[in-house]
C-alpha cells in the first residue's frame, strides 16, 4: 500500500495520542507508516491493528468492538485484535497488527502527578503470530476430502491448513473454474463495477502453497461410505478418512417451451456470469424471470449497463414473505425509478429468440432472459449415501451427518439453530463460510458447536439491506426509522420472540442484533449471561499468546 494511493485521516499514531482520546471501548482511526490502522482500547489495554477489512474494504472504525475482537460493519467479519486474525468469514486474511508503546508508566515515574498526560504510540508493523502446527491428536484424520469447491468447500479447506493440519487435503469441484465470489457474480461483477479478477477467492498458487488439491470440473457420482471413498463422472476415485459434503445448490431450471435458448441464462457459477457478461454487451432488452434476491441484483447491474429491464415473478409484493410488504413495496419503487417494468402475477410460458409470453397473453421483447426462480440444494450425493435428509442433509450441532466422520454445511446442511431450537437450512455465503470453517474444526476433533447467527446481505443500485437472523415465519414486521430515507430497522417477530433483524443502512445496528442474539443463544445453551466466546479453546491460546 503506498501513501499516494491511501486516503490517509486522524492522527499520524507514530507521533502519539493522549490515550485520553480514545475512550475505553472505543476506537480510533490515524495511520502509521503510510497506512490506515486502528487504535483500539479495552480497559487498560491499547491495541493497534490495520484498519481496513480485507474482506471488501470496509473502515473497521465504523464496526463494533466485542470483548479483543472488532466486528466489520459491512459482512461482520471479526478480526482479534491482538493478532488482527480474520476469526470469522467472510474475511478469510488477518489485518496486521503493530506495536503499541504506553508511556503511562514512564509518565508515572518521572512526571508530577498534575502534569502527567498518559500517551500511546503506534511503533512498527509486527509480524503474523505463527501458528503451531497442532501435533494430530487421537483420531485426527489422515485425509480430508471436501466435495464442492464453493464458499463452505474452500473455507473448510483453507481452516485445515491455518490451523496447521498437515494431512491430505482433496477439494472436489464440479465447477470448471476455482472457487469463486458468488455474491460478487450479481453484483460488482455483472454491472461492471468490478472486474473479472475480483471473482476469484485464490489464486491457483493459494491451493498449491498450502498443499490443496483442488480439482475442477470434478463431479462425485457416489461415496462409498464402508470402504471410505468417493468415486468420480470419470470412474477415478479417493479415499477419505473424514468426509465434508459441501455442494451448495443448483437453480431451479424453468420448464417451458424455449427455456433452452442460448440467450436464456441462469447465475450459479462463474462460468454462467461470464455468459452472462457476454450476452449483457450487446443486450438491449432483457427479461428477468423470478423476482428473488438474485433477479432483483441482476436487474440492478443490468440496469447498471443500461440496458432495459422486465421482471417477471409470481408474487405481487416483492420479497413479502422474506421482508415483508413495506420492504417490498419499497424495492418495487426503488427499480421503477431506475427504469425496471414489473410484471407481477403471472409467469412465462414460452420463449424464443426475440421474446418471452406471459401466461396473460403479454409478449415481451427481449434478446437477454435470465431465469432466478430459486434453488434446490444439492443433495444427491448425500441421498445416494444414505444419509438423513430432511429439506437438505441433516447435521448435529457439530455439523456432522448421521454418518461419523461424514460432515456437511453450507447450502445443504439442516442443522439445529439454537436461537429457536429449530432445525434450519439456510442460502447464505457468510453462512456457508463459517460452516465451512467450523466443520473443518470439528474434523480435528475440537467438538465445536455451530451457534452463529444467520447473516445475509443484498445490494441493489445504491441500496444495501443486511439481515441478522432467521425467521421462517414471522407474524409481526415493525420498522423502526424510515425505509424512504434509507434508514432504518426491521424486527421480525413471532409471537413476540424477535427472530430476526434486517437494517437499511445501520451497520452498528445491525452488529448490535447479532450481538443480542449471541446473548440469548448463550443464555439458551450454557446459562451464561456474557455470551460465548467467538473463538474455540485453541483459539484463545493462541490469541494469548499474541499481544500488541
Ligand atoms: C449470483 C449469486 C449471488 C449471491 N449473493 C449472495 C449475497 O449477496 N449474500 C449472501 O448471503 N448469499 C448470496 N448468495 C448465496 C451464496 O453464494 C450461497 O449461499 C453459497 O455460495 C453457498 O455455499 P456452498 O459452499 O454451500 O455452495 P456453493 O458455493 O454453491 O458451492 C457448491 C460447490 O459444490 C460443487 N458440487 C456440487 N455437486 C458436486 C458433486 N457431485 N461433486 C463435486 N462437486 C460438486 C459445485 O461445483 C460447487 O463448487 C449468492 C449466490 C449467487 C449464485
Ligand atoms: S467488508 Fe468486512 S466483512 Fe465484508
Amino acid at each position: 500500500m503506498s501513501e499516494e494511493k491511501t486516503e490517509l485521516s486522524g492522527p499520524d499514531l507514530t507521533q502519539g495520542v493522549e490515550l485520553a482520546t480514545v475512550p475505553d471501548g472505543g476506537m480510533l482511526l490515524g495511520h502509521a507508516h503510510g497506512e490506515p490502522v486502528l487504535l483500539a482500547r479495552r480497559g487498560d489495554e491499547v491495541f493497534a491493528i490495520g484498519a481496513i477489512c480485507t474482506h471488501y474494504g470496509a473502515p473497521l472504525e465504523q464496526g463494533l468492538l466485542v470483548r479483543d475482537t472488532v466486528r466489520c460493519p459491512w459482512h461482520h467479519a471479526c478480526f482479534s485484535l491482538r493478532t488482527g486474525e480474520a476469526l470469522r468469514a467472510p474475511a478469510l486474511d488477518p489485518v496486521s497488527r503493530w506495536l503499541v508503546e504506553d508511556v503511562r508508566d514512564v509518565a508515572r515515574q518521572f512526571t508530577p502527578v498534575e502534569t502527567r498526560v498518559a500517551a500511546v504510540y503506534v511503533r512498527k508493523k509486527l509480524e503474523r503470530v505463527a501458528r503451531h502446527s497442532c501435533s494430530p491428536a487421537a483420531g485426527t484424520p489422515e485425509s480430508v476430502v471436501i466435495v464442492g469447491g464453493g464458499a463452505a468447500g474452500n473455507a473448510a479447506a483453507e481452516a485445515l491448513r491455518r490451523e496447521g493440519y498437515a494431512g491430505r487435503v482433496t477439494m472436489l469441484s464440479a465447477d470448471e473454474s476455482m472457487p469463486c465470489d458468488r455474491p460478487n457474480l450479481s453484483k460488482g461483477f455483472l454491472s461492471d463495477a468490478a472486474s473479472d479478477d475480483s471473482n476469484l477467492l485464490r489464486s491457483s498458487k493459494f491451493y498449491k502453497d498450502h498443499e490443496i488439491a483442488l480439482h475442477l470440473s470434478a463431479r462425485v457420482t457416489t461415496i462409498d461410505t464402508s470402504g471410505r471413498q468417493v468415486q468420480l463422472a470419470d470412474g477415478s476415485r479417493h479415499a477419505y478418512d473424514a468426509l465434508l459434503l459441501a455442494t451448495g445448490a443448483e437453480p431451479v431450471r424453468l420448464d417451458v417451451p424455449g427455456a433452452a435458448l442460448p440467450h436464456v441464462h441462469y447465475l450459479r457459477t462463474l462460468a454462467d456470469a461470464r455468459a452472462l457478461v457476454a450476452g449483457a454487451l450487446t443486450a438491449k432488452r432483457a427479461v428477468v424471470i423470478g423476482a428473488s434476491f438474485i433477479g432483483l441484483e441482476v436487474t440492478a447491474s443490468l440496469r447498471a449497463r443500461n440496458i432495459e429491464v422486465h421482471v417477471v415473478g409470481t408474487e405481487t409484493i416483492l420479497m413479502e414473505k422474506v421482508l415483508g410488504p413495506e420492504v417490498g413495496k419499497f424495492l418495487r419503487k426503488l427499480h421503477e425509478d431506475h427504469g425496471v417494468t414489473f410484471h407481477l402475477g403471472t409467469t412465462a410460458t414460452t420463449i424464443d429468440k426475440q421474446s418471452v409470453t406471459l401466461k396473460s397473453g403479454e409478449r415481451l421483447q427481449a434478446d437477454l432472459v435470465v431465469v432466478g426462480i430459486g434453488v434446490r440444494p444439492s443433495i444427491s450425493l448425500a441421498e445416494q449415501a444414505g444419509l438423513a435428509i430432511d429439506h437438505g442433509v441433516v447435521v448435529n450441532e457439530y455439523l456432522e451427518t448421521n454418518v461419523r466422520g461424514i460432515f456437511a454445511a453450507g447450502d445443504i446442511a439442516r442443522w439445529p439453530d439454537r436461537l429457536t431450537g429449530e432445525r434450519i437450512r439456510v442460502e447464505h455465503w457468510v453462512v456457508a463460510e463459517r460452516q465451512g470453517q467450523t466443520a473443518a474444526h470439528n474434523i480435528l476433533g475440537w467438538r465445536e458447536p455451530f451457534d452463529h447467527v444467520p447473516f445475509f446481505w443484498t445490494e441493489q443500485y445504491d441500496f444495501g439491506l443486511a439481515y441478522v437472523g432467521h425467521a421462517e415465519h414471522w407474524d409481526k414486521a415493525k420498522i423502526a426509522g424510515s425505509l424512504e430515507h434509507r434508514d432504518c430497522t426491521v424486527t421480525y417477530r413471532l409471537r413476540a420472540q424477535k427472530l430476526a433483524v434486517a437494517v437499511v443502512h445501520r451497520d452498528l445496528e445491525g452488529l448490535r442484533a447479532e450481538v443480542e442474539f449471541e446473548r440469548i443463544i448463550s443464555r439458551n445453551t450454557s446459562g451464561s449471561p456474557t455470551g460465548k466466546s467467538t473463538v474455540s479453546p485453541a483459539r484463545q491460546a493462541q490469541a494469548a499468546i499474541g499481544g500488541s
